[in-house]
C-alpha cells in the first residue's frame, strides 16, 4: 500500500489523499476501517487493482480479480441533511458518462440509479453508502467499479457484463478516468453541500 498522485488533478479535496493496494478485500471496506479508526481525511481515495470480497449494491458480491479494471472508494464528511443527496448516484452515474465522453468520445448508458450499461450489459456500477446522525448525513462513501480493460468474462456472466475494451475496442487509461472523475464530481458536490 502506498500513497499516489493523481495525474492532471485539479480538486481542492476529493483525490488529493489517494491510497493504492495492490490487493485488498473491498475499497469501499477499507474506507469504513479507516473512518471507524478516524484515520481518513474528507476527500481520501482508496485505489486497488485486486478485490478479493468486493461488494455491490443489496448484498451482491463485486468482482475485481483483474488487475485491469476501475475500482475505488472515497469519503466525504457533507454535514449536509439527507434530502440533499436525493438522486447522487444517477448524479454520479451521469458525472462517469460525462468522463468517457470527454477522454474517448464514447457514449455508455445509465440503467437506474446505479448501474452503467453498454447495449444492456453492465459495465459499472456505483454503491452510495452512508452513516446518519440524525437527518443529517456525517459520512458519505462512495464506491465505483468499473471494467475497462477486463477481455475475458466467465461463460456464467458474460451475457450480463461487459467491459468498455471489448465493446469499443480502446484502451482505458483508469487513472486519466479517476482523475477527471474527481475534477467534475467535486464541483457537483459542492453545490450540494453549499460550500
Ligand atoms: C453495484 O452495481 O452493485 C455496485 C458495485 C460497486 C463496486 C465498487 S468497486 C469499488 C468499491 N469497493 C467495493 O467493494 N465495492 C465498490
Amino acid at each position: 500500500m502506498y500513497k499516489i498522485e493523481l495525474p492532471k488533478l485539479n480538486t481542492k479535496w476529493l483525490g488529493k489523499e489517494t491510497i493504492y493496494y495492490k490487493e485488498i478485500d473491498s475499497t469501499q471496506k477499507e474506507v469504513w476501517r479507516r473512518i471507524e479508526n478516524k484515520n481518513i481525511d474528507n476527500g481520501t481515495l482508496i485505489l486497488a487493482d485486486i478485490q478479493t470480497d468486493g461488494i455491490g449494491t443489496h448484498g451482491r458480491k463485486w468482482y475485481t480479480s483483474q488487475e485491469e479494471n476501475i475500482a475505488f472508494s472515497f469519503v466525504i464528511y457533507p454535514n449536509i441533511q439527507i434530502q440533499k443527496i436525493e438522486n447522487l448516484t444517477v448524479e454520479i452515474a451521469e458525472t462517469l458518462l460525462k468522463v468517457f465522453q470527454k477522454i474517448y468520445s464514447i457514449q455508455l448508458a445509465i440503467k437506474n440509479p446505479n448501474d452503467i450499461v453498454i447495449k444492456n450489459k453492465k459495465v459499472g456500477g456505483i454503491l452510495t453508502e452512508t452513516k446518519l446522525k440524525g437527518e443529517m448525513v456525517e459520512c458519505l462513501v462512495i464506491g465505483i467499479g468499473i471494467n475497462t480493460n477486463q477481455q475475458k468474462f466467465t461463460k456464467e456472466i458474460e451475457n450480463i457484463a461487459t467491459s468498455i475494451k471489448n465493446e469499443f475496442h480502446i484502451k482505458v487509461d483508469n487513472l486519466e478516468v479517476i482523475t477527471e472523475f474527481c475534477n467534475l464530481f467535486e464541483q457537483n458536490i459542492i453545490k450540494r453541500m453549499g460550500k
